[in-house]
């Protein structure tokens, strides 16, 4: 079928099509941040996806029996159990919420409390599969600052040229540090060697309760530095509030007291990816994005079929996560130290307040100042997606070039115009800098709006998804909550480390959750099939792929000289935000 921009098109039912789509999609403005109304077949995801969720499902459930069969732990409710017609019946009917009950069910607190007896209690939630690398390293501090560079939620630091006011690092607290220690800070800040990842917007949320105890959430600001010699980032400081009279300062040399800032700093980091970083800034954000394609670009229309590969199920599992992972007393509210209402509200501001063109991949390694490799040799995330991005950038490129000769046939494509202007708007998408914050001005801004919708769907995405079940599953590499405040001195001992640590449902909870939206993984990034029919738009779609074999290889020889980090193998990599 030849390329036709709405401008040129003869077809005089396209109006009359599109407005069938404006009838069917709408928005929900309910929480502020916009969701679609209803979803359709054309939204759910290909026959693939849902064996896999069922596998995902299965062995969630048959771990969770076998950890409480050999633990002995009593929880306030039963694994359910269901006579295989009726079980047959909820499969058949894809009757997600019995699934999910039956599958991935609450099982409440552990009779006793479920508190840990020794830090071994938690490694057996590894029953009937592997224990995660994190069992032997999350003490470590490489460990630690690998989960910044290269962990669930590695594009949170940023450089600093100063020392915040409210954070007062010295030279004597950065050289306690062995690897800092004939090193001298200023000198270190002047070379750009010092970050900071600070969680004073967490300010907001307020601490939330277990159903047997009281739970805690914090702002902490933690201090890296990269050696004078190059090599890896390391933590050397950490606050766990915001404010110092309050909140001492902490260093590797404070032992259980160090150990428990970085659990502090953990809960907030962790916190923030799954409520901000995974849920809002990618399903949520991909969201409005599919409501708008809908009701203002026709089906035939060129962006339409280049973007829509990469929204296969998004609303389905939105729709999910929104009527049931988040609501109150699941996943979400079970795992997270704050209470769910603010968190509610605080997805609402972050979402929102969010910049699109901002968070262009090189735009924003920019601006938090991580973008070199001089200063930072060693960032596992960014020098895989800058390489993913800049393939995408390419593959996009040669396909508005073939369907746009200039800037004015961009500002002439009337639908594209609405539909921009929609996702901007404050009755649309309420996404901010998107495009030209109400409309398309050339072809240069089309290119990198589809670059950054199609990034964020598959590779943002899986970076901040599939470490789920590898960095996150083991709760002590990555807890969502503290269980007391923050430590008071550096005389804290390995009890007050166990009695910071959640109970034992909670790290059930945990595996489960994580675990299985770890685990599901569907459709692979750059395969189209036979989406397109242009011989320029095909060679363009081999020449994409190519790429991505090459980047595939290329990080393939990088993880041998380097922690692995496999989440943008390429291969790893799902065309959309599907589960
Ligand atoms: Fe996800």
């Amino acid at each position: 079928m030849a390329i036709i921009l709405p401008q040129n098109d003869t077809n005089t039912k396209r109006a009359a099509e599109l407005e069938t789509m404006r009838k069917d999609y709408a928005y929900n403005f309910e929480n502020e941040f916009p969701v679609g109304v209803k979803y359709y077949a054309r939204d759910m995801d290909g026959i693939a996806w849902y064996p896999k969720v069922l596998a995902g499902l299965a062995t969630a459930r048959s771990n969770v029996q076998e950890i409480l069969e050999k633990t002995g732990w009593k929880t306030k409710n039963p694994v359910p159990t269901l006579s295989p017609a009726a079980l047959a019946g909820y499969i058949e009917k894809k009757s997600f919420p019995d699934l999910f009950d039956y599958f991935l069910t609450e099982l409440g607190p552990i009779d006793g409390g479920g508190r840990p007896t020794a830090l071994e209690d938690y490694v057996k939630v590894f029953q009937k599969v592997k224990a995660t690398y994190c069992t032997e390293r999350f003490m470590d501090d490489d460990y630690f600052a690998h989960s910044f560079l290269a962990g669930p939620h590695a594009n949170l630091f940023g450089m600093i040229k100063a020392i915040p006011a409210n954070f007062p690092i010295s030279n004597e607290i950065f050289k306690k540090t062995a690897a800092f220690a004939s090193d001298d800070l200023a000198r270190a800040m002047n070379a750009g060697r010092v970050f900071i990842a600070d969680y004073k917007e967490m300010i907001d949320l307020q601490s939330g309760v277990h159903p047997v105890q009281k739970k805690y959430i914090y702002q902490p600001i933690v201090a890296f530095a990269v050696p004078e010699n190059g090599g890896k980032m390391l933590p050397f400081a950490i606050q766990c509030g915001q404010t110092p009279v309050d909140f001492p300062m902490f260093t590797p040399a404070d032992d259980w007291a160090w150990q428990m800032a970085k659990g502090t700093a953990w809960v907030a980091h962790y916190t923030y990816h799954e409520v901000i970083t995974h849920l809002g800034l990618t399903h949520l954000l991909i969201e409005p994005i599919v409501v708008a394609t809908r009701r203002q670009l026709h089906t035939s229309h060129p962006i339409y079929k280049l973007i829509t590969p990469h929204f296969e199920g998004t609303m389905l599992i939105n729709s999910l996560a929104m009527s049931s992972l988040v609501q109150d007393g699941q996943a979400v509210d079970r795992l997270v130290g704050s209470a769910n209402k603010s968190n509610f509200a605080f997805l609402a501001k972050q979402r929102l307040n969010y910049s699109f063109s901002e968070n262009y991949l090189p735009n924003r390694l920019k601006l938090k100042g991580v973008h070199d490799i001089k200063t930072l040799p060693q960032y596992h995330y960014r020098d895989d997606a800058i390489q993913i991005w800049n393939a995408t950038r390419a593959w996009v490129s040669r396909y508005i070039d073939r369907c746009y000769r200039s800037d004015a046939d961009v500002k002439a494509d009337f639908e594209l115009q609405v539909w921009a202007v929609e996702i901007n708007a404050k009755n649309g998408g309420r996404i901010r800098d998107f495009a030209a914050n109400g409309g398309v001005d050339s072809k240069d801004q089309l290119i990198d709006t589809c670059t950054m919708i199609i990034f964020t769907a598959g590779p943002q995405h899986a970076a901040v998804n599939f470490p789920q079940l590898t960095d996150m599953s083991f709760l002590p590499g990555g807890p969502l909550a503290g269980y007391r405040p923050a430590p008071e001195s550096t005389k804290m001992t390995k009890q007050d480390y166990l009695d910071f640590l959640p109970p034992m449902d909670i790290a059930l909870k945990q595996w489960q959750t994580m675990h299985f939206l770890g685990s599901v993984r569907h459709t692979t990034f750059g395969d189209y099939g036979d989406a397109f029919s242009d011989e320029v738009i095909k060679a363009a779609a081999g020449a994409f792929r190519t790429d991505l074999k090459r980047i595939e290889e290329e990080i393939k020889n990088k993880n041998l000289k380097r922690l692995a980090y496999e989440h943008l193998l390429p291969s790893l990599i799902p065309q959309s935000t599907n589960i």
